[in-house]
């Protein structure tokens, strides 16, 4: 494997890295993937501390975060929603000087991209976004190791996102394709198409890579033959609750059903970054389905429970791939 010195560098978008770069973090988090699974010792960051701070909440990136870092032998500070003097009695500038004096790396989700490519110029040690109200860069290294697994290769692949192609996942998934030669294609209304000063720069980066980048609010045309089928919320975390009954009546019509799964390329996979609203057993899912009168919103149940899906696989691959970037920028 050709190695890449990525020491000290921060992970704040897909679009500071290059293409060579990004396969290296893929390999590498496919060789961690199999030394955990054969159960070695991969604890060669002994010594090191990390400090995760969260803005919003998280299951899958919170413990992806943790396991790296425990596998990897470092010591990690949770500084949740409350308790932290970051940002109410302490500016962000000052919050980075104080973390990056006692700790080798920090993890950030929240709010503006500005607010982490702020901890990014004062910290002094590596910070990664673990999402911002623009992009979510570790989804999307998971992601495309899944990408890989499933389908054997990344480049040439298309992909078709569905539903809010203005969220941080898909911008993320536009940069990522643009970068790694994949045809990546938003199926959504205008409304909610991603930013055009953003698809203008996926698109130079594009002309190097041999990917495209398609937006189009035919559903049929968009997920024709597609290789894979991505989808997200339609109201991300942070965005008001009221937005909930004009995205339900934007983008229904954009769902994951089987029919639209069958409309796919043959094989075709079905991800989601979660967590997903594909029945009512959730509170947000059960109140708003019960509110519009839906059994699921993004995804059908049916289209989330089959053979299709492979959004587990994309969980577990969050750690394995966060591990590698933590390893590559620390060591
Ligand atoms: N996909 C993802 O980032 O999930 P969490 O919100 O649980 O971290
Ligand atoms: N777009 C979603 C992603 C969650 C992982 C959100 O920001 O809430």
């Amino acid at each position: 494997m050709m190695a890449f010195n990525l020491k000290g560098r921060n992970l704040l978008t897909l679009l500071d890295f290059t293409t060579e770069e990004i396969s290296y973090l893929l390999q590498l988090a496919q060789e961690f993937k199999t030394t955990k699974r054969l159960g070695l010792p991969h604890d060669t960051l002994k010594g090191k501390n990390i400090a995760l701070l969260f803005e919003k909440d998280s299951t899958r990136t919170r413990c992806a975060f943790e396991t790296a870092a425990y596998d990897l032998g470092m010591h990690v500070t949770y500084l949740g929603p409350t308790g932290s003097q970051m940002g109410k009695k302490e500016s962000i500038k000052d919050t980075a000087r104080v973390l990056g004096r006692m700790y080798d790396g920090i993890e950030y989700r929240g709010f503006a991209q500005g607010i982490a490519e702020e901890l990014g110029a004062y910290a002094g040690v590596p910070v990664w976004n673990g999402l911002t109200t623009e992009y979510h860069p570790t989804q999307i290294l998971a992601d495309f190791l899944t990408i890989q697994e499933k389908r054997g290769t990344l480049n040439g692949q298309t992909l078709a996102f569905l539903g809010d192609a203005s969220n941080n996942v898909s911008n993320s998934l536009m940069i990522g394709s643009a970068k790694m030669g994949l045809h990546f294609r938003a199926v959504a209304p205008p409304e909610v198409w991603p930013d055009p000063a953003l698809v203008e720069k996926c698109k130079s980066v594009a002309r190097n890579t041999g990917a495209t980048i398609t937006l189009t609010e035919d559903v049929q045309a968009g997920t024709k033959d597609a290789d894979v089928i991505y989808t997200d919320v339609w109201v991300s975390m942070g965005e008001p609750k009221e937005l909930w009954e004009k995205r339900i009546a934007m983008l229904t019509a954009y769902r994951v059903t089987m029919d639209l799964m069958k409309n796919a390329g043959d094989d075709a996979i079905f991800m989601h970054c979660l967590p997903a609203f594909h029945n009512l057993e959730t509170e947000i899912g059960k109140e708003v389905g019960e509110a519009f009168g839906l059994e699921c919103m993004e995804v059908t149940e049916e289209v989330f429970e089959s053979d299709y899906s492979v959004v587990f696989d994309q969980s577990e691959n969050r750690m394995h791939t966060i591990k590698a970037v933590m390893y590559a920028t620390l060591s």
